[in-house]
């Protein structure tokens, strides 16, 4: 029988910030809707490749995500560590929350979820 171990936390990465852009997809028949149909790859591939231009390595990371729950307000995007919640999120927006809030640590107002302050 194996000895029990003391139950280890999963250290966190040092990313300074952490960018998830829901790309659930959804059957077009589905009244919800999904990011995906709204345009969220493109999204993703564009703060990616503002962050590789930025060098930002290690330090910024972007991830794809699942079903955020804001279909109706996608393409959804969360930014930690500050917990931010975009919603709506076209490709024209990403410079602007690249710049704004992954280099300068200031979340794009307009852009933000009103219920998910
Ligand atoms: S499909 Fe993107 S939040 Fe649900």
């Amino acid at each position: 029988m194996l000895a029990r171990r003391p139950v280890r936390l999963p250290v966190m990465p040092p990313y300074e910030r952490h960018v998830f852009v829901c790309e659930n997809l959804r059957d077009p028949a589905d009244e919800r809707g999904c990011c995906s149909a709204k345009g969220a790859s493109e999204v993703r591939s564009r703060l990616r490749l503002l962050a590789k231009a930025e060098g930002l390595k290690g330090r910024v990371r972007i991830n794809t995500a699942g079903c955020l729950d804001q279909c109706a307000y996608g393409v959804t995007i969360v930014v930690y560590p500050e917990a931010v919640w975009y919603g709506a999120v076209t490709v024209d927006d990403v410079e602007e929350i690249f710049r704004s809030h992954v280099l300068g640590g200031q979340p794009v107002e307009r852009l933000r979820l009103a219920h998910m302050r």
